[in-house]
């Protein structure tokens, strides 16, 4: 925490060196590095900063309204809410291509970005939550959180104060920093969200459907201490419907898939042994709490052969 304090004390005189008085743009999911860079820029530029929190419908239940209360409400942070869902649902509409589907979201992403950046007045800066593993190792599994596509007029000096740092010491900047524990310790989630767990073509009542039954597996984790014990957990919704029944009628409605794994580094990993009355319970509050899903999975598979998600 001392070391946390100095770093955040370093960090701070060097971003106002950095900056001066011009103004820093920042593109801000709600993931630990991005969050992490926004409290440590708001505390060194205060209003000179504008965070962009891009809605793409594809985050989990609580996040951007998690985000606004965070830096909005209680930072008093610049910040703009884009409420882009319509936007990234349309052009996904159709398409059942995993790396398509990425590569939709990730330009949409870029796209949203920028006509944001267009629209603020003498930008100078883009802070970014670039962390040392991202420079070590900068494979494709994050290409989508580097707002490295934006055209030449928009080109601004960097400002990447966590560069140095790893995932741990970044969490332990965050604490310091005043950020809630859900913000800080989260898992790993991926920049396309839950748009790669919502398998094949996206339609919004599945996509719902991951949604709600991705809350309701991360709030029965924390209820049993599984929270921060496991590596990642998480729901996915398949595109074909099996036959149920419900109140002597049949159904025929969608199955969720229930995956909780633990890694070192997401190369391979192994599956996490879920006492199974708390799996019977989980179903049990699937089956009734979420609409049009008549059937719960448990994926046994470690990594190799599936790999962590499923597309
Ligand atoms: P896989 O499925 O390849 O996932 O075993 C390994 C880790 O990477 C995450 N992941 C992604 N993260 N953009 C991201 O930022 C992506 O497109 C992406 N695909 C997978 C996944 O959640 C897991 O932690």
């Amino acid at each position: 925490p001392a070391l946390a304090e100095q770093f955040i004390a370093e960090q701070v005189a060097a971003v106002r060196a950095q900056v001066g008085d011009k103004k820093v743009l920042l593109a801000l999911s709600g993931g630990v590095d991005s969050s992490v860079v926004a409290a440590l820029l708001i505390k060194a530029v205060g209003k000179q900063l504008t965070c962009v929190h891009v809605n793409h419908g594809l985050l989990r239940k609580g996040e951007p309204e998690q985000v606004v209360e965070v830096f909005r409400n209680q930072m008093d942070a610049n910040l703009v809410y884009v409420d882009a869902v319509d936007r990234f649902l349309d052009k996904l509409a159709g398409v059942a291509d995993p790396e398509t589907k990425r590569k939709i979201i990730g330009a949409e992403f870029i796209r949203v970005f920028e006509e944001e950046a267009r629209k603020l007045e003498g930008i100078e800066f883009l802070a970014q939550g670039t962390i040392y593993p991202d420079i070590l190792e900068s494979g494709p599994v994050k290409a989508h959180h580097n707002v490295g596509g934006l055209p030449e007029d928009l080109q601004f000096a960097l400002v990447e104060p966590v560069k140095f740092l790893f995932k741990d010491e970044v969490r332990v900047v965050g604490k310091a920093l005043g950020l809630p524990d859900s913000m800080v310790f989260r898992q790993p989630f991926p920049g396309p969200g839950l748009g790669v767990r919502c398998l094949g073509a996206i339609t919004r009542d599945r996509l719902e459907a991951v949604r709600e039954s991705d809350a309701i597996l991360r709030e029965e984790f924390a209820k049993h201490g599984l929270e921060g014990k496991v590596w990642q957990y998480f729901t996915v919704v398949p595109d074909f419907k099996s036959t149920g029944v419900r109140d002597n009628a049949r159904t025929f409605d969608w199955p969720v898939i229930l995956r909780a794994v633990n890694t070192v580094d997401a190369m391979t990993a192994t599956v996490e042994d879920v006492p199974f009355p708390l799996l019977q319970e989980i179903t049990a509050r699937i089956t009734s709490e979420v609409k049009g899903v008549n059937r719960v999975l448990f994926d046994l598979t470690p990594k190799p052969s599936g790999t962590i998600e499923w597309e």
